[in-house]
């Protein structure tokens, strides 16, 4: 692991901000191996070192990285007023209060959802320059059978009710009848409601929505909804390494 300074190591610690951490420097509370260190750039090595404030350990932790299937009827957000959100499956200890969502899918879609402390890999992840797919299994009202997919791989598709083109996108049609078909859709774009946007547009609503990948990450298909578990770390390097992290 990189080494950190040491007033970063505090704040993230969760004792204060960078500016109220100095102050414990400042005040010898801090040590580094049994000396005190006043200095907020100094470096510490998270695994090797041991830093201690007012002669108590401070442990740090690495962020940690969970993949969620989102059951439908939640929310993806931190906190609100009226809905439950997909956090109230990580309330009890040891689940650390930085979690947060990356990403959103809507109250009823399902499916992968990474749930993290690590803001950086988040942002990456969100950011329209890394391009990242993700891929939906959808049901979709109708007989798709007819439609060419292809060219919405070179020019998506314009939405006309939003005045947008989307980025271009592909579908597999794995199933068709009369009443519904059955797709996958993989889009790189995280514009709201993009998926249910696009069929609506082909005059095929979407019936039924699940996240099945996102960059390298699957869906792991041993979690039933409302379960999670961590990324391996297999998993979590392919990830950082798809927004060149690490
Ligand atoms: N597209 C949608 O329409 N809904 C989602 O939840 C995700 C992608």
């Amino acid at each position: 692991m990189k080494k950190l300074r040491i007033d970063k190591y505090l704040a993230d610690f969760g004792l204060g901000s960078r500016k109220e951490v100095r102050k414990l420097l400042k005040q010898e509370r801090v040590t580094v191996n049994d000396q005190i260190v006043k200095n907020p750039s100094f470096h510490v090595n998270p695994k090797e070192d041991i830093v201690k404030v007012d002669n108590e350990v401070i442990q740090y932790k690495d962020n940690v990285y969970y993949m969620f299937n989102k059951p439908s009827g939640y929310i993806t957000a931190t906190s609100d007023e009226s809905m439950p959100t997909v956090m109230e499956f990580f309330t009890e200890e040891p689940y650390s209060s930085k979690l947060f969502p990356v990403g959103r899918l809507d109250i009823d879609t399902e499916g992968l959802l990474l749930i993290t402390t690590d803001g950086q890999l988040a942002h990456r992840l969100a950011h329209p320059k890394w391009n990242i797919e993700k891929e939906y299994y959808a049901v979709v009202k109708g007989d798709v059978s007819d439609i060419d997919f292809s060219k919405f791989e070179k020019e998506g598709i314009y939405l006309k009710k939003d005045k947008y083109r989307t980025k271009p996108f592909k579908v597999k049609v794995l199933s068709t009848s009369p009443e519904k078909s059955e797709i996958l859709i993989t889009v790189t774009e995280g514009k709201y409601h993009i998926v249910k946007k696009i069929m609506e547009e082909l005059g095929h609503p979407v019936l039924y929505l699940k996240r099945v990948r996102i960059g390298p990450l699957k869906l792991d298909k041993n979690l039933e909804p409302g379960e999670f578990r961590e990324l391996s770390e297999e998993e979590l390097k392919k990830l950082k390494k798809e927004v060149n992290l690490e």
